[in-house]
């Protein structure tokens, strides 16, 4: 079977990048609609061998006999036509933060809790990119051990903040200024992403939080993040403190653990300088794990570096698989319950 794919968003960063998921993977789009605002409307674009015109996004859009719409046009966007998206009966797998934490929608890592598609009322939420790639290891020990508590500190590409964050650090290089983040991104790191909240923490940590409370189905785990912009194009890494519940004997049970999860890369040698790097990732599906050390000033602890392309498994590629998944436990049916 075949299905009529609608990409909302598709001159985006994420938006490209999932188009060219589509074809690399092979998923099987009978017709292809590319759509994004008003100011792309007419553009023209190429998917799988065949030149397709974008068209502005309107609720009315979503009449046409779609089965599928992956969206990343910004969480405005997402709330606007989402909705309208899935009321007419299209199931939206959804990148931005705007339906993440809606009870009715799941929110969803393929390798970590593909059961929770099932109930879906065709919205579904891609998790923010941070959270995604952390899942799949912390998943793998989260089964055999339990977990306490998780201290994450990011390091994040300028990628994620769009074509805008990009030119930041192309265009900075040469003193010109920023006009995404605050500050200039070249030669710097901004302990900022997202807004601030008045928790004093920013949205993306708080996404980090909640997202992995969500995903775990366990609000007991005890979680702090930190979050921070670094000069690097592609490709988010992540030092990564976990508190077990349950003691583990070595490092080589860890690395054994979290290195046989699906799609997880062990990189983990440090005698031969073997760790995780962005540019190792960038182009990759798989998220790469390595620098597993027991923390001695705790029981049951250890620390980790994950690293993983923020574009694609922290994007468009978990949002394809998502619809992958949909389509093998055969879901893309309307479950619209408004
Ligand atoms: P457009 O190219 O027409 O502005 P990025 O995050 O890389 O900047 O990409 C944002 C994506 O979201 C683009 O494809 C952009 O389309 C799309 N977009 C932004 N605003 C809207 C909107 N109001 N309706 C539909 N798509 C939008």
């Amino acid at each position: 079977k075949k299905y009529n794919v609608a990409v909302v968003g598709a001159t985006g960063l994420v938006g490209q990048m999932m188009c060219r998921v589509l074809e690399e993977r092979n998923f099987p789009v009978d017709h292809f609609y590319p759509m994004a605002s008003a100011r792309s409307a007419g553009k023209e674009i190429e998917f799988a061998g065949k030149t397709y015109t974008v068209e502005e996004t309107t609720p009315e859009s979503f009449d046409k006999d779609i089965d599928l719409a992956i969206f990343s046009a910004g969480g405005g966007t997402s709330k606007k036509f989402a909705p309208e998206a899935a009321k007419r009966g299209v199931i939206v797998v959804d990148n931005s933060s705007c339906w993440r934490m809606d009870p009715d929608v799941p929110l969803v890592v393929p390798e970590v809790n593909p059961e929770d598609l099932k109930w879906h009322h065709n919205i579904i939420a891609n998790p923010n990119c941070s959270t995604i790639q952390a899942m799949l290891p912390l998943k793998a020990v989260y089964d055999k051990y339990g977990i306490e508590r998780i201290v994450y500190s990011t390091y994040q590409a300028v990628s994620g903040a769009g074509v805008q964050g990009f030119r930041d650090l192309k265009d900075g290089v040469n003193g010109v200024p920023p006009k995404k983040f605050p500050y200039p991104i070249a030669y710097n790191i901004l302990p900022h992403i997202d807004d601030f909240l008045e928790n004093g923490y920013t949205k993306e940590e708080m996404k980090m939080v909640n997202e992995t409370h969500k995903i775990l189905h366990d609000d007991n785990i005890r979680i702090t993040a930190t979050t921070a912009r670094v000069p690097v194009f592609y490709g988010h890494s992540e030092s990564i403190n976990v508190e077990l519940k349950k003691p583990f004997e070595s490092v080589k049970e860890l690395q054994d653990c979290m290195g046989s999860f699906q799609n997880v890369i062990l990189r983990d040698d440090p005698e031969h300088n073997i760790y995780p790097m962005p540019i190792e990732a960038e182009g990759h599906d798989e998220v790469y794990v390595g620098r597993i050390r027991r923390d001695f000033s705790i029981d049951n602890g250890f620390n980790f570096w994950c690293v993983g392309d923020n574009i694609r498994k922290g994007a468009a590629s978990n949002a394809i698989q998502i619809a992958e998944s949909l389509v093998e436990q055969d879901l893309v049916h309307d479950q619209y319950q408004g």
